[in-house]
């Protein structure tokens, strides 16, 4: 079976052709086009929504079908349409969403309307079908960060998300505040390399329920500050160290939740996924954790952590095999959260 997927939840316009082999297999990848808009908002500092649909407008057709010729594939030839239908930007997600509905209603295909948060996680699926259930997921992106429970596949229960900025935008505020450019996290990352993590004191921040909710603005705020009171800029000498020891802060803030998690969980094993999943100090700690309590430890490849149309096409597989539709359900909505 051949599965056309677009995802236009935010600032990337992607589209993938997927080829589904015998379950338990994981689809192959025959196509996975992503359009990155960093240049269109990096003079902002961070996501303009409303040249954000406009550029996926501009872009669809012609990224869809550079999908579909790198997989050497005819559109008459898919016989399934996936979408990302939410959480995101609504006006980006309608730009994809229709887009698909007016192709799978032209062929008369059936169309899947995902999850955009449940595909990052299904990234890690996609490159390795077989992990142990249950699985405790870790998702950090630009907009969310959360923590998920899958008892079995396609049963996702959220344990705990974040109460204000999400990791990724954390990373990006900071950022631009001192002006290193938009997205924020890959530009941290090269600029902390060599930079001693211990050198700027943070404390890791807790929900005062103890709860397995996240909270960043503390950490953002508590940035700012050492950055007002070190005079730390752009071409100071100290730049490297405070940005690895934030990026650090990150990662255990993170890591701490997941550690809570697994003691009142008990999974087989661990899932990191999202944008800020590229982070190599991130997935570093993630691992030596899951070595440390004995878990398999599972982190999709970096170019499936940010945003891409491949994970959606699988999660959308996923569903068809345990569902079968027939026609293009043409009543989806997007939905912003
Ligand atoms: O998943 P994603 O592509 O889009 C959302 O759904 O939000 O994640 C984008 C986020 C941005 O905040 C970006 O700064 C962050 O992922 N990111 C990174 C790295 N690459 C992307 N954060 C830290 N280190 C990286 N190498
Ligand atoms: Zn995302």
């Amino acid at each position: 079976m051949l599965v056309l997927a677009v995802e236009t939840s935010c600032d990337e316009t992607s589209a993938a052709v997927l080829r589904a082999g015998d379950a338990p297999a994981a689809p192959e990848i025959l196509s996975n086009i992503v359009l990155s808009q960093d240049a269109v908002h990096a003079p902002y500092g961070g996501v303009v929504p409303e040249l954000a649909s406009r550029q996926h407008i501009k872009m669809i057709e012609a990224i869809v079908g550079e999908s579909l010729s790198r997989a050497n594939v005819r559109l008459d030839a898919i016989e399934l349409y996936a979408a990302t239908q939410g959480p995101g930007l609504i006006g980006s997600l309608l730009v994809g969403l229709s887009f698909a509905k007016g192709l799978a209603y032209y062929f008369h295909k059936p169309l899947i309307g995902v999850d955009h948060l449940e595909a990052h996680l299904e990234a890690a699926f996609l490159e390795n079908p077989e992990i142990p259930f249950p699985v405790l997921g870790l998702l950090v992106s630009g907009g969310h960060t959360s923590l998920y429970f899958l008892e079995e596949p396609l049963a996702y229960r959220r344990l705990g998300r974040t109460r204000d900025d999400a990791a990724g935008e954390a990373l990006d505020k900071v950022a631009k505040f001192l002006d290193l450019g938009y997205p924020g996290g890959p530009v941290i990352e090269r600029l902390a390399r060599g930079g001693d993590a211990n050198k700027f004191p943070f404390a890791i921040p807790r929900t005062k329920d103890r709860s397995l909710d996240f909270s960043f603005s503390g950490l953002k705020t508590a940035a700012l500050k050492h950055v007002r009171e070190n005079g730390i800029s752009k071409s100071s000498p100290a730049l490297a160290d405070f940005l690895a020891s934030f990026e650090e802060i990150v990662a255990r803030a993170l890591l701490e939740n997941v550690r809570q998690a697994v003691d009142e969980t008990r999974p087989r094993s661990l899932v990191l996924c999202g944008g800020v999943a590229r982070n190599t100090r991130l997935r570093t700690r993630f691992q030596d954790y899951a070595r440390e309590a004995d878990l398999a430890a599972f982190i999709p490849s970096p170019k499936l952590c940010t945003d891409n149309a491949a994970m959606v096409g699988a999660l959308a597989l996923k569903r068809f095999v345990r569902l079968p539709s027939s026609g293009p359900d043409l009543d989806l909505d997007a939905y912003p959260r």
